[in-house]
């Protein structure tokens, strides 16, 4: 059974007018590619191939005018509507056909991820039963999901956007389910701003017993793009570190390639499409130096 990838890409982005008037919110740039290469670039480390995108009737076009079919990365994308912001849970009743009967892992389009112990968290939750979602440490935890904990590390509660959060640790947008997930979204009723809570779906395997909840350390950076400022910070991090180290982060050519989803030659064709841009000339390095010095199978 391979899990299923999928992102939601939808929404107003009424918080970021006038910016996402004409714009879909994922499609901004953050640094130096658009905002849903970041959250590919999760699924692609866990090693999801199938990945769905839903986006608002407007924006889904484009994303399919962005990234295709997939085939360039070795991958299968595909793409389906939703037509209003009806909640994250919806995400399961419109990709019940593309999940089938295989386990599903959602992350929201405007969520970003970075850190050495990434690629090994996800890892292990592809291996995991049940569900399993993440808990990291904010300061304004009341504008998230929050997830409660005993001494011991057992969950006591999960609130959505509480008042007053019984702890700092925020729920990302990254959820890991079985596939039971779309039987359970189809019995969730909107809330009370409504939306078909996610956190309503981790409660329902939180009451079943069947609810993993991993916190992501300080080394792992979770960053906000909810904010013109956020969008800001999220692009000088991004900046700042592959200006450092020479690596670029969340290069979805790179990791297919890596993931050995895609050939060399295929990489050095993806470079060479783009080669006037840093981006492109970074693709096409790497498949230079492993043209000289290929990698070992
Ligand atoms: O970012 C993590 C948080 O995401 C979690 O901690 C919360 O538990 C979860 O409810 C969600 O909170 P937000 O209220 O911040 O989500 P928002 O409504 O901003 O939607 C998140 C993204 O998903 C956003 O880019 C728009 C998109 N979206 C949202 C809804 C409700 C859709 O594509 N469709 C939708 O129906």
């Amino acid at each position: 059974m391979a899990r299923k990838g999928i992102i939601l890409a939808g929404g107003l982005g009424t918080r970021l007018y006038p910016m996402t008037k004409v714009v879909s919110k994922q499609l901004l740039p953050i640094y130096d590619k658009p905002l849903i290469y970041y959250p590919l670039s999760v699924l692609m480390l866990a090693k999801i191939r199938e990945v769905l995108i839903i986006s608002t009737p407007e924006a889904t076009p484009l994303y399919r005018v962005l990234l295709g079919d997939g085939k360039q990365l070795g991958m299968e994308i595909c793409y389906k509507v939703q037509d209003k912001p009806n909640g994250l849970a919806e995400a399961f009743i419109i990709g019940e056909d593309f999940i089938g009967e295989d386990p599903v892992c959602l992350i929201l389009g405007d969520n970003f991820f970075h850190g050495q112990a990434l690629k090994k968290m996800l890892l292990e939750a592809m291996e995991n039963e049940g569900a399993t979602i993440f808990g990291y440490p904010v300061k304004n935890p009341e504008d998230f999901g929050v997830v409660e904990f005993d001494e011991e590390g057992k969950v006591l509660s999960l609130e959505e956007k509480p008042k007053n959060p019984k702890s700092k640790y925020a729920i990302p947008g990254l959820y890991f389910y079985e596939n039971d997930v779309i039987k359970i979204a189809k019995t969730i009723e909107p809330s009370a701003r409504g939306e078909k809570e996610i956190t309503a779906v981790n409660n329902e395997y939180l009451k079943q017993g069947r609810l993993n909840v991993k916190v992501f350390g300080r080394g792992l950076a979770w960053l906000d793009t909810g904010t013109p400022s956020g969008i800001l910070k999220t692009s000088q991090y991004v900046e700042m570190v592959q200006s450092r180290q020479g690596l670029y982060i969340s290069c979805i050519e790179e990791i297919a390639w890596r993931n050995r989803f895609i050939s060399t030659q295929d990489l050095l064709s993806l470079g060479k499409e783009i080669s006037s841009t840093e981006y492109g000339k970074y693709i096409m390095e790497l498949a230079k130096d492993d043209l000289k010095n290929p990698r070992k199978s």
